[in-house]
């Protein structure tokens, strides 16, 4: 067998994740090749690199899209189309989108934060249906806190979406999907979030994420993680949700609401460094060792 080379597609040549991956691919002597999404030609049946070489990907090599779900999509889908397995796979790559997700959830009865799809600028039924204000507004696909507010009037949902569309007119990605929900803001879970992270239908472990000040308990916005041993019921969803939804990796997140846990998203494309710093945990060698596994 030939030599394995491992393909990660990302949008920023910064993420943490990159560095975890190199290393941990060099631990294993598989070559190791970043391919910035923003840079390649797709086109017929070649993707070029922005070296400007024709990416000869073989079957025994493994792939990794690290966000930027635009491109990723069509990449997914070059690559499902070329028999070549990669992470997240055509159907995955759906999750990106919260409404989505949430549907999904509902429909596989796990429990999940009452929402309602923004479909029309008229918005008294939906503004009712899903109880009034104050509510969540939440941009369907975003990532790391950044599009998720809570809103206390009709004017301020208007506001939202306007200064959404303002940022994404300036964004170089041409074809960005936008579309927004209402959600039930729920009090209690104040500031507070369950991530776990799964691999390969295995829950590898789950943090408790607070945040540091506010409603958003991401990491990137300065929120802390510790781990704690997994929830009855946590596991109970989660175990549903990797069976239902086929999933090879991801992080869910979970927020509670009395006694209840209520899932909020699935994240094929989650960050690991709070993970592996509050677990101990080499998740990245995990991932590399599981794609080689299973190719
Ligand atoms: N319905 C909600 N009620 C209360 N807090 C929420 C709700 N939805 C999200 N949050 C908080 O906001 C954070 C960010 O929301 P999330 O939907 O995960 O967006 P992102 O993908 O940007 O992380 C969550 O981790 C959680 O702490
Ligand atoms: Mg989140």
């Amino acid at each position: 067998m030939s030599k394995i080379k491992f393909y990660l597609f990302t949008d920023s040549e910064k993420d943490h994740r990159i560095r975890r991956f190199r290393e941990e691919s060099a631990k294993k002597n598989i070559d190791f090749q970043i391919v910035n999404l923003y840079k390649i030609v797709i086109q017929d049946n070649q993707i070029i690199d922005q070296e400007g070489n024709v990416l000869k990907i073989k079957k025994n090599d493994i792939t990794w899209i690290l966000a930027n779900v635009s491109t990723g999509y069509v990449v997914s889908k070059f690559l499902k189309d070329r028999n070549i397995q990669v992470w997240p796979n055509f159907e995955a790559v759906a999750f990106a989108d919260k409404f989505i997700t949430n549907s999904f959830f509902s429909g596989i009865q796990v429990p999940t934060p009452k929402t309602v799809f923004i479909n029309s600028y008229h918005m008294d039924d939906i503004i009712k249906a899903i109880g009034g204000f104050p509510c969540i507004i939440k941009k369907n696909i975003s990532t790391v806190g950044k599009y998720v507010e809570i809103v206390k009037s009709e004017k301020e949902v208007l506001q939202f979406i306007k200064n959404t569309f303002e940022i994404a007119s300036k964004n170089i990605l041409p074809n960005n999907r936008i579309s927004f929900m209402l959600q039930e803001f729920v009090k209690e879970a104040k500031g507070t979030d369950y991530r776990v992270l799964c691999l390969d239908g295995k829950i590898l472990g789950v943090i408790k994420r607070t945040a540091k000040s506010g409603f958003k308990s991401n990491i990137s916005l300065g929120g802390t993680a510790k781990q704690i041993p997994l929830p009855e019921k946590i596991k109970k969803y989660t175990k549903k949700i990797l069976k239902k939804g086929d999933i090879f990796y991801a992080g869910i997140d979970f927020i509670k609401k009395g006694n209840e846990y209520l899932a909020i998203e699935v994240n094929t494309s989650a960050q690991f460094k709070g993970f592996e710093q509050a677990t101990n945990i080499n998740v990245a060698e995990k991932i590399i060792n599981k794609l080689i596994e299973k190719n």
